[in-house]
């Protein structure tokens, strides 16, 4: 019989926090490595065609300088992946590609020689605008882009409410804290250590060896702790590989960081969409047929993206008519990557604005139209669900946030002095995924236990979660797990992405944890392995997301003075993690919703607010009083916890709720986001 106390679910003050407040824990860059020289990369000026010369004379006079590589002298490289094959070919497939790479003894020195390295270009014109128009749009490589049930047609035809609407949304850039970088230490010419910035070391590792010609072993990739990422350091860019190629050409150790500017062209983005959404409906609500047409952006060499922005709208809803689709135009943009729920944030927004507009449409409740429509099996799979609380997350968060059930529309209905109030509602889902993963579990003198799993956390509290985890599996107190994380010499494990970090990991201590305990023996490994029940239950996060909005009827300003997230997500394993998870993700719907854009320049082809002045994130300021919550549920297929994945479900339906609310407030439906004071004021 155990005697610990129970940790798992426990708010407990994250395990890393001291090391994390008194400087200890180390970040990529911080890493001190003997002899290192430090390398900045050099950037086309052009959006396509070819880099003629590079002319170093200047940047290699100055004192300090140590090598400018580019692809006339720097090493071969093997890999097939085009973002990955820096200085490798003269061509140019965006504004901010690397084009060269300039080492020095320190930081400054490298930068301004850098900025004196001469590059010639044979520019061509290049094509950056996005549009549903074109007729070069392309299907997604991937077949389950488009998805088709039942008769549209028939199901329009049937209706007698039909809302058909385009909604757009812009790039934006994910910008984690910590920026981008990475350390290389080359021996031998055939063993490689990166300290790096990502979500996963095995897999930088893996592309980093593909690319020189490596086995994955040869290669070592430590990142213990990562200052955010949400999802920019997911996949391997550009830069990991430029830093290890400098240090191979010149022997030396090289630190590179890439400038929060140099991030915005060459650690990804979020792709903008362009998304038709059409909802036909009884006059009670009842969907007859539901349409998502889902247009996107990749760059010329690659095509990866958030391809399935449709997804919510596949299950959200019970309707037996639908289709969804996904196109891509393929322009000379920087390559975008994932950004946090990619596809679910901007697919959601589009559907629960449409829900909004629907329910407007029926003169129904909005609340009340999502509890109409709720199917009894997943839509889009046809099974069951393992667990669904949306229905219950509507009702708990409409108790909470005091939402007034509405008798007909009154948008601008209410006002309070210069302010115009609004209330708005949306729901929301995220896959409850799960991937492969490996631990080790040693037991050590003294009660104790070493816990190893190359797990990552880029500031979400993997650490703690999965030291509770552990020590509830093993029976013992916190102090007496010993986690090991961050590094490719430990027990591989899939990346921290998808939400499913903590559900993957968790998994493969735990089934660790149970087989160490069986045998008796002192160490035990075991995998998580693919979850037995995923073909046989739709497995998904939910959630209700309401928020109250303030227009200022002269100038337009709109503030966020409260928002109520309830949350559907199993079992919840640390308290205060996942709740801050909750807050960070509904804290960015109000940013998604009001603030968030890149801009592109179309005669450069490139951001143009490439930096957090004229970027706008929100800030303290911009956030009022946010309650995130969950119910209670119990899911006994998701994984041995219980638990569903919380990094992404509270961005999902965030930015939908606050834009159905500013409608409320204003009576201006505003389909292209960010909801900028211009669009809620509207012309003249
Ligand atoms: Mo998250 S966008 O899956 O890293």
């Amino acid at each position: 019989m155990s005697t610990a106390p129970r940790v798992l679910g426990a708010p407990i003050d994250r395990v890393d926090a001291s090391l994390k407040v008194t400087g200890a824990a180390r970040y990529a860059y911080e890493h001190r490595v003997d002899d290192v020289v430090y390398a900045v990369g050099v950037q086309s000026t052009i959006a396509r065609g070819a880099v003629v010369s590079v002319d170093a004379t200047a940047a290699e006079a100055l004192d300090g300088v140590v090598g400018v590589l580019w692809h006339e002298n720097a090493p071969r490289l093997q890999t097939d992946d085009a973002e990955l094959a820096v200085l490798q070919s003269a061509a140019v497939a965006f504004r901010g590609q690397f084009v060269a790479v300039v080492v020095a003894g320190t930081p400054e020195v490298a930068r301004h020689a850098a900025a004196l390295a001469a590059v010639r270009y044979a520019e061509e014109s290049h094509d950056v605008l996005l549009s549903a128009q074109r007729d070069d749009l392309e299907a997604p490589p991937d077949d389950s882009a488009d998805s088709e049930d039942g008769d549209v047609e028939a199901g329009r035809a049937q209706a007698s409410r039909l809302v058909e609407r385009t909604y757009t949304t812009p790039a934006e850039h994910n910008n984690p804290i910590e920026a981008h970088a990475t350390i290389a230490i080359w021996e031998d010419d055939d063993r490689l250590t990166l300290y790096d910035a990502n979500q996963g070391s095995h897999k930088i590792g893996d592309d980093v060896a593909d690319a020189f010609g490596l086995e994955g072993e040869q290669v070592r990739v430590i990142s213990p702790y990562v200052g955010g990422a949400f999802g920019s350091k997911l996949y391997t860019h550009a830069h990991v590989v430029l830093t290890a190629l400098a240090a191979k050409a010149l022997g030396r150790p090289v630190k590179l960081e890439l400038t929060r500017a140099q991030m915005f062209s060459v650690a990804g983005y979020r792709t903008p969409t362009i998304q038709r959404v059409c909802l036909a409906a009884a006059n009670d609500g009842r969907l007859t047929a539901v349409e998502h047409d889902v247009v996107l952006q990749v760059s010329t060499i690659k095509d990866l993206t958030e391809d399935l922005a449709a997804r919510p709208t596949r299950m959200m809803y019970a309707c037996p008519n639908r289709r969804t689709t996904h196109r891509m135009a393929r322009l000379d943009m920087p390559p975008p990557t994932i950004m946090r729920a990619p596809g679910e944030a901007q697919g959601s927004f589009a559907l629960e604005c449409a829900m909004d507009e629907l329910a407007i449409a029926c003169g129904i409740d909005p609340v009340e139209l999502r509890i109409r429509n709720e199917p009894e099996k997943d839509p889009d799979s046809g099974l069951p669900f393992s667990s669904r609380g949306l229905v219950e997350c509507l009702r708990r968060g409409a108790e909470r946030f005091g939402w007034q059930p509405w008798e007909g529309a009154t948008p601008r209905g209410r006002r309070d002095g210069r302010w115009l109030v609004g209330t708005g509602v949306a729901a929301s889902a995220y896959p409850a995924g799960r991937g492969k993963a490996t631990a080790t579990i040693r037991a050590l003198d003294g009660g104790r236990y070493r816990v190893q799993i190359d797990a990552s956390d880029i500031g979400t509290g993997a650490w703690t979660v999965l030291t509770q985890i552990a020590a509830d599996a093993l029976e013992v107190g916190l102090d007496d797990v010993i986690l090991e994380i961050g590094d490719t010499r430990l027990p591989r494990a899939r990346s921290a992405g998808g939400s499913q970090g903590t559900a993957s990991w968790g998994t493969a201590i735990v089934h660790a944890a149970r087989k160490l305990r069986a045998n008796g023996s002192p160490e035990a490994t075991a995998d998580a392995g693919e979850n037995p029940y995923a073909e046989q239950y739709a497995m998904y996060a939910h959630g209700a997301q309401f928020a109250e909005v303030r227009v200022d009827a002269d100038t337009g300003e709109i503030r966020v003075p409260r928002m109520t997230g309830v949350f559907a997500v199993g079992h919840v394993l640390s308290a205060k993690t996942a709740r801050s998870q909750l807050l960070g993700g509904m804290a960015w719907g109000v940013a998604m919703a009001l603030l968030e854009q890149s801009i592109v320049d179309p005669r450069y082809g490139d951001f143009v607010n490439a930096d957090l002045a004229e970027y706008h994130v929100a800030v303290n300021a911009d956030i009022g009083e946010l309650d995130a919550t969950w119910i209670d549920e119990d899911d006994p297929y998701v994984n041995p916890m219980g638990a569903k994945g919380v990094g992404e479900i509270g961005i999902v339906g965030a930015a939908a709720a606050v834009v159905n609310a500013v409608y409320d407030a204003t009576g201006v439906r505003v389909r292209d986001l960010p909801v900028t004071l211009e669009k809620v004021l509207g012309p003249g």
